[in-house]
Parts: structure tokens; sequence; C-alpha cells
């Protein structure tokens, strides 16, 4: 295994700092952001003087005079007060990117053994439509799950359905209203169970703001679907019949989403599936003096001394006898760690509901509910706004579904891709894929490249566009590289050995390399955002060297080799991170 550039040079001038007897963490070195200076800069010689009680410029001095003995550099220099520039020379640059190029993952491992990772995403719900809130959750899962498995971890995801609240009671109160001679109803309902559902999945998405507003206003309505959804939750037999065929058709229609959006899902667990461990769990509790009675209730305490916030107790049954969403969720918690014994589990859900996360963990925790060194994170983000700077709304205030701003997309899309004259080598079919491509791009690129935490302005006349910042222009930088290629196979051409011989060639490079750090920074902070910019930085540096060097048309022979085995290591690193973005690249546009 290669390690990466940076951490390379880090030690060689570390090593540098240590023969003239300072620790060799001084050495530590990082890319200039003056590249007219040089490539890397080391700052180490400020902090060491600061330490050590001598003249920064003095210790830089004598640490490149070290550095000139090794003969890796072609230009050492200090700056300011003591700032070490540093350029390499091109062995080394060229026989790092070689080794690179060999690596399957580009240099690019775990620091630690591979783990065990559930990653809990997507999350949606059997009473409701996927909507824009359940768009940053699937892309940023997904993007996350991709990385950990190009890292060695073992992971799992769980689409966790929400499938065993009150929505539920309420639908079913709001369709026997509707229906009211269906067999569910029947209180000795024994079946037989009728094949086809009741409701479609269209009508169920018009039902279930029809029973919230009907809830809200008529008391009796609510407590009868209170009343229902414990019955439903004790097994009532019609009840469950009818729950089944609303999860099945809502598990059919969110499949559509999430393969348009390329999430893949080792497990379609829901909340409904802890119920038979629930009375297991709440015996245990008590038994073990974790819960206690509440006004009725059952709840856990989870407040710790020196809490800043208000932390209340998690509440685990309702004095009606139901469970809720944290009871279904710590019951989750102890079935994973049954079954799968994880190492970390993530779980990728909007921040608004960072307060149940933290009480569910600590409940967790406080319960033995999981292993101690089971790492619990809730990986939060931002809304998805509208250009009036508020949550993103349909133009009637409604809820934005999912599928509708998937279909607006590409409908941007293709637009673009027909102003931008592709349209004209491509045939009808070849035009549908690359625009349902482009603008799933276009989102998934747009959303991971914010930070996660910030809130972002949903703007698809933007993201669509083939320049800037976007997916797809990402994707056309690759999409041309592969043409390219494919031209040169079919003039026969082969690439060679890598060498230098201009200066965009070594900023490709150095941005090859820095792959490794990328990914690391990536993984530590959950952050698919520093992907976005490292593949931005190679599109960059790539196009900058295509404008200024020829490849198909350099004359040079072993020159014309070398750039296009640059071109394939780039195509390959790029398609392998647009890739983790879950973003596709197309053979031609
Ligand atoms: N269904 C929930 C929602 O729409 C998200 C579920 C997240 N996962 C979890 N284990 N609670 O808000």
């Amino acid at each position: 295994m290669t390690t990466s550039l940076l951490n390379q040079l880090s030690q060689i001038v570390g090593q540098a700092f240590s023969t003239i007897g300072i620790d060799d963490s001084f050495g530590k070195t990082s890319p200039s952001q003056r590249r007219d200076l040089g490539q890397f800069q080391c700052n180490g010689a400020l902090a060491a003087a600061k330490q050590i009680g001598r003249n920064p410029r003095e210790i830089a001095q004598e640490v490149v005079a070290e550095l000139e003995k090794t003969g890796l550099f072609t230009e050492l220099t200090l700056a300011g007060p003591g700032f070490i520039n540093l350029r390499l020379n091109d062995d080394f640059l060229l026989g790092h990117i070689s080794d690179l190029a060999e690596d399957s993952h580009f240099g690019c491992r775990s620091e630690h053994p591979s783990q065990k990772v559930i990653l809990d995403y997507g999350g949606p719900n059997v009473a409701k439509a996927m909507h824009v809130g359940h768009l940053r959750a699937t892309i940023i899962g997904e993007s996350l799950r991709r990385l950990r498995e190009f890292l060695g971890d073992d992971v799992i995801s769980d689409v966790h359905f929400g499938d065993w609240g009150l929505p539920m009671g309420l639908l079913i109160k709001e369709i026997e209203r509707e229906q009211p001679d269906l067999p569910y109803f029947d209180s000795d309902f024994t079946g037989p169970y009728p094949e086809t559902s009741p409701v479609s999945v269209e009508q169920l998405q018009d039902l279930y703001p029809a029973a919230s507003t009907r809830s809200k206003e008529d008391p009796a309505f609510l407590e009868s679907a209170r009343i229902a959804t414990f019955e439903l939750q004790k097994g009532r037999a019609g009840y469950r019949a009818l729950w089944q065929h609303m999860r099945d058709i809502s598990i059919d229609e969110t499949r559509t989403d999430f393969d348009l959006l390329g999430a893949q899902f080792t497990e379609w667990n829901g909340e409904a599936d802890t119920n038979d461990h629930i009375p297991e769990m709440m015996s245990r509790l008590k038994k073990e003096g974790f819960s206690r009675i509440s006004e009725g209730a059952i709840v856990v305490d989870v407040a710790e001394e020196g809490d800043k916030k208000k932390m209340p107790p998690l509440i685990l049954e309702k004095s009606d006898g139901a469970v809720m969403y944290g009871t279904t969720d710590l019951a989750t918690i102890e079935m994973r760690q049954g079954q799968h014994d994880p190492d970390v589990i993530l779980y990728v859900v909007d921040a608004r509901q960072s307060l149940h996360f933290e009480q569910v963990f600590r409940a967790a925790r406080k319960c033995h509910s999981i292993k101690p060194g089971c790492h619990l994170e809730h990986i939060g983000f931002g809304t998805v706004n509208g250009k009036d700077g508020k949550p993103l709304k349909t133009r009637d205030g409604g809820v934005v579904r999912l599928r509708s701003l998937i279909e607006d997309a590409i409908a941007e899309a293709r637009k673009t891709v027909k102003e931008s004259g592709m349209s004209e080598r491509l045939d009808a079919e070849e035009l549908d894929d690359i625009a349902t491509k482009v603008g799933i791009a276009a989102i998934k690129y747009a959303d991971l490249s914010n930070q996660r935490m910030s809130n972002y302005v949903f703007d698809l006349e933007r993201f669509t566009k083939f320049e800037g910042r976007t997916g797809p222009y990402q994707m056309y930088a690759a999409v041309r590289i592969k043409s390219m290629l494919r031209k040169a196979m079919d003039q026969g051409l082969t690439e060679g050995l890598l060498q230098a011989t201009h200066d965009t060639e070594r900023n490709l490079i150095l941005a090859l390399a820095a792959l490794p750090e990328a990914v690391k920074g990536a993984t530590e902070k959950n952050a698919p955002n520093i992907l976005c910019d490292h593949v931005y930085t190679l599109s960059q540096e790539f196009n900058a060297f295509y404008h200024e060097c020829q490849v198909l048309g350099e004359t040079d022979a072993a020159i014309r080799a070398s750039r296009l085995r640059l071109c394939a290591i780039t195509l390959r690193q790029m398609e392998q991170v647009l890739y983790i973005l879950g973003i596709d690249v197309p053979e031609r546009m």
C-alpha cells in the first residue's frame, strides 16, 4: 500500500527536523495556497521556534539545508518569518502517481480494521409519500454507504420504514369512514385476506392529510385513531391485514424513488419489526430498574449532570399503552446489537430530530441496549429551501413530493441537454437516458456539495448547468475523457510510461494524489462535500492540462503515450469518486 503523498512528504520534512534535533511532528506539510511559490509548504519552523525559543528563520534554513541533501526537490525556498516552500522533483512525483495508479483504491485505506457499520437512512413513512426531507437523507446516506464500502467496511444499509405510530391508526380510521363495509373493521376478522389493497398509493397520500386534519378538529376521531393504533400494535387481525396492504403498496412506491436515486438497501426493516421484541425489552428495563412510571406513562430518564439544555425523559409507553417513535428506535438498537453486533450505527436524518436521537442514544447506553464500544451518531442535515429562503413548498403551500422533484430535475436537464446541442448526435432513447442521468447528477451534486448542516436553495436551473460546481459539469468532464480515450483506441494509440513535460501535468498529478486526504476528511466528518470539492478540483486541473497540452494531436509518441496514461488514471479516479457521490457517467454525451 502507498501512503499518501502528503504523508510521505511530512515524514521526509519531519526527518529533516529530527536530524537537527527538533521533534519530527513539526514537519507537517500541506498543499500550498500559492502554486507560484511552491507545491507544498511547511510552517513547522515557526511553531518549533516558539517551543524551543530559537529564531524560526534559522531553524527553517537548517531544515532546508537538510532537505537539499535528499535530492528530492527542485525548489526549496524560505518565505516570511520561516515558512518553507517546496517543489518536488518529477521522478518523485511520477513514481508516486504510478504506484497510486496501480493501487485499486488510489492509496485510500481506512485507518482502522474493517468495521461493521449500520447506516440508517432514507426513512420513508407508510402514510406519507416521500418528500423533499427524504431527499437529503437518501442522497447523503447512500453516499456515506458507498464511501464506507470503498474503504472496506462491512456496511448494512437499513431503510427503517416508518410504519408503526399514530399515523397508522389515523389511516385505518379514515379508511373505515370512507369504506365502512370492508371486512377489516370487523373485530373478529380472521380472513380471508382480499388480495388487492382496498386503497391505492395515491389514495393513501390524500387520506393521510385528511385524517390528520380531522384529528385536529374532532377529538373523538383522534381518540378512536389512538385506540386503533394500540389495537394494531397488539395484533388485531383485521387492522394488521389492512396495515399490511398499506405497507406493501408504500414500499413498492418508495422502491421506485430509491431506484431512481440509486440507493441500495440491504435491509427493509421498519418500526413495526420491533413489535415482538418490545414486551421483552420493557420487562427487562423495568426489572433492572431503568424505567419508571410517570403520570401513567413508562419513561427512561436520560438527563445527565452538566446538561446545558433540558433533556426530557424518553417516553417508551404512553398511558394508553401505545408505543412511540423512541420505543421502536430503542428496540431497533437492541435488535441490531443482537443480530449484527455493529461497531458503528449512523442515522442520516433531518437535524431537527437531534433531541430525539440524543434521548435514544443516552437511553441505549444507560440501559445497556448496545455494547459500550459501539459508536452511535446522528448525521443531521439542514433543510432544502425555496428561492424565498424558506423550506421548499409547493405553490399552494403543500409538501413537495420527492418524485415530482426528481421529475422536475429530469425535465430541466432535458432542456439543458437539448440546448447544448447534444441532442443532434443522440437518438431519442439515449437522450432520455442522458437527461435522467444529468437530472439525478444535478440534484445529487447540489445536495452533497453543500455542507451537510447548512440549508440550501433548490434551484434547478443552476443545478443542471454544464458549467460551474454542478453535477452535470463533473459528469461531462468524465465523459469527455472517455470519448477521447475511445478515439485513441480506435486509432490504435496506446498508453506508455509517465513523464512530465508541462506544469499543468504536474498540477493534475498533485490533484490526483490528494484523494486519500479527501477520503479521510469525508469519512471522519461524514462530509461528502469534501469529495465534491476534490472532484471539482480534479476536473479543473484536467481542463487546464487539456487546454495547454495536446494529447491525441501530440507528435512525440512517448509524450502522447504518457498523456494518454495520465488521462486514463484521471478518468478512473473521477469515475470512482463520482460513483461514491452516486453519479453515473454515461458512455457518451
Ligand atoms: N421515518 C422518519 C421520518 O420520516 C425517519 C426515520 C429515521 N430513522 C430512525 N431510526 N429513526 O422522519
